[in-house]
């Protein structure tokens, strides 16, 4: 028997017990005549002693056990004189009799804590030594919890989990794909899906009714903190439905995760907000709702005053920060900053400040009367102590953009954005479609095969721009958590949908017959909505970053620096494959 029981499970009614355990040394401390260990495993830390009185070689041998030494103890559980309170097994110790050295380690490059003196490269680069530490398995541990209760919960709703192929057909819409070349098919290569959306579809055409997967998806894109190249969805589709039903029931999913996992019980139904008004009133389609300072628009009060600034501007919009009057010239300027960053690009900001006696004094006080910064003060709501923030733009969308960075900042200054406080909305009624300067046409905003709004069908013909689709994205704490929609399910109003977006009936068939053929043989209405595994569970977690709760993570360039992927590929394979490289200088 290796081990009697695990490093997290002894207690003080164990007390007398005589047990095994096996571990790491997390570390050894010498105490006059005795030796003290935490010895570590998935489960906990338990201390054990050696103890010269006992048996003095037995306290010599593990004197010199180094960190990470794989060890396995038998010993008696004793109450601890001293308790530590903040370990689960903090009142009991094991008093060795027996030590086994398992395996010996060299010394790890960076101490296996919570608290390491690890920097990110490093820890990428041995992440099974990073795995080892309780702060990165536990998000591990919340992330399987999460994938059971999805099962569980799906299951109770008759889905099927079915796998979809990875080695798939590329698709020119959405991201950059990955790509494989094939040995067998020269000169032709797979891609790696960037989800299975047209599979999942034609398992509606199958006749499968409620279908989800966990599943991988693959996209050449640019990576933030929410974003890697590969990462994980819950991916659902379902027949017979109407948006509200989609909802409905993915709702009940993320209030029944919430409840098991996070132990919050949400009664009320999720907030449902146009696209429109998120973008009017928060300059984001994923608008943080944990705190309020809605933008107002300015325009009225502020325009035709002799200020070149705000009299040239197509928007004008101001947010109102409670109790922040007394925001210093420092701090003040230091926003500014912010807002001017090329990040940002914003040319100024422009502030004003609501004294307790209820005057108005602003940063273009030159310009205004008192009356009409009062009258800014009644447009703003802004109350004495307030502080009123102003930006303008000659593109509103650009300049609605930019006053959302800096309410988010103001909100991260003002501690409005608790990670324990949770935020839920459906942002609904998406654009169908939103120009693309680089392609130069019209691009579906979430993918083609959405439905437009039966409402908005008219105007595919003389507005297409206009034209709203029957999408959705949850949205939780300001990001983006699940999407999805109604789909077409008609084969000409899909090939009217290609025909907007730019294809000829040609390279539609080439890209996507398969699908427009599968709609001639009777398609059921449906819809769905994928979940983004990797970003619940590091809502979940508090985490600022997704890599955390992923076990083998890309960093920002795309790299795994742990397997040094990607790399180059012998001539050998090259060869296999008839690929041969032609390696450009970048310009
Ligand atoms: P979408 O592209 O919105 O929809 O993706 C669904 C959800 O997946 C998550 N997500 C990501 N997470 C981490 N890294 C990424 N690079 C990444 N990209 C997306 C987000 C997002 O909301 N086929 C449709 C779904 C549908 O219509 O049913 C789709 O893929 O949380």
């Amino acid at each position: 028997m290796f081990r009697s029981n695990t490093c997290g499970e002894l207690r003080l009614a164990d007390a007398g017990k005589h047990v095994t355990l096996a571990g790491w040394v997390q570390r050894t401390r010498r105490m006059g005549g005795m030796t003290f260990m935490d010895l570590r495993d998935r489960y906990g830390i338990t201390q054990v002693v050696f103890n010269d009185a006992d048996n003095a070689d037995l306290n010599e041998a593990a004197g010199r056990l180094g960190r990470e030494f794989v060890v396995q103890i038998t010993g008696t559980v004793a109450e601890r004189s001293s308790k530590n309170e903040h370990l689960p097994t903090g009142d009991i110790e094991i008093i060795a009799d027996n030590l086994t050295v398992l395996n010996a380690s060299e010394v790890p490059p960076f101490t296996i804590e919570d608290n390491t003196d690890g920097g990110d490269d490093l820890r990428m680069k041995y992440r099974y030594l990073d795995l080892r530490r309780g702060a990165v398995r536990s998000n591990l541990e919340l992330r399987h919890r999460m994938t059971m209760e999805v099962r569980r919960y799906l299951d109770s709703k008759g889905f099927l989990e079915i796998e979809t192929p990875m080695l798939v057909g590329s698709t020119p819409e959405g991201a950059r794909d990955f790509v494989v070349p094939s040995r067998m098919n020269p000169g032709q290569f797979y891609a790696l899906p960037q989800s299975p959306q047209t599979l999942k579809q034609l398992l509606m055409v199958s006749g499968m009714d409620r279908y989800f997967q966990i599943v991988k998806c693959f996209r050449d894109e640019d990576l933030r903190a929410d974003r890697q190249p590969e990462f994980t969805q819950i991916d659902c589709e379902m027949s017979f439905v109407e948006q509200n039903d989609i909802i409905e029931l993915f709702e009940g999913m993320a209030k029944h995760l919430f409840k098991e996992l996070r132990g919050v019980e949400l009664t009320e139904p999720f907030q449902r907000m146009p696209w429109a008004d998120a973008m009017k009133y928060y300059g984001s389609d994923k608008p943080d709702l944990r705190f309020g300072m809605e933008f107002v628009e300015l325009m009225d009060v502020l325009k035709g005053h002799g200020f070149s600034v705000f009299d040239n501007a197509e928007y004008i919009g101001g947010i109102c920060a409670k109790g922040a009057a007394k925001y210093t010239r420092k701090q003040l300027d230091a926003l500014t900053e912010f807002v001017k960053r090329p990040q940002i690009g914003a040319k100024g900001m422009v502030y004003a400040r609501v004294g307790e006696d209820g005057s108005v004094k602003s940063s273009v006080d030159k310009f205004y009367t008192q009356e009409v910064l009062l009258q800014l003060k009644q447009a703003m709501n802004a109350e004495p102590g307030d502080l009123i923030l102003i930006l303008s733009g000659d593109d509103a969308m650009r300049t609605r953009k930019q006053l959302c960075e800096l309410r988010l900042e103001m909100g991260n200054q003002l501690g409005l954005r608790d990670k324990n406080k949770f935020a839920c909305l459906w942002v609904v009624d998406f654009p169908m479609f939103e120009w693309s300067d680089e392609e130069q046409r019209l691009m579906a905003m979430h993918h083609p095969f959405t439905h437009p709004k039966d409402e908005d069908i008219p105007m595919l013909d003389t507005d297409p721009a206009a034209v709203r689709a029957d999408a959705y994205d949850m949205v939780v704490n300001g990001v983006e958590v699940g999407g999805g929609s109604i789909r077409i399910h008609d084969s000409a109003l899909q090939a009217k949908m290609f025909e907007i977006l730019g294809f000829t009936p040609e390279k539609a068939a080439e890209q996507f017959g398969f699908l427009m053929n599968a709609f001639k043989y009777g398609a059921p209405p449906h819809g769905g909505l994928a979940y983004g595994l990797d970003r619940w569970v590091s809502l979940f977690a508090g985490l600022d970053s997704i890599r955390d709760c992923i076990a083998f993570p890309k960093n920002n360039s795309g790299r795994d620096v742990m397997l040094d992927a990607p790399a180059a590929l012998d001539q050998k394979q090259l060869d296999e494959l008839q690929i041969k490289l032609d390696m450009r200088e970048k310009e």
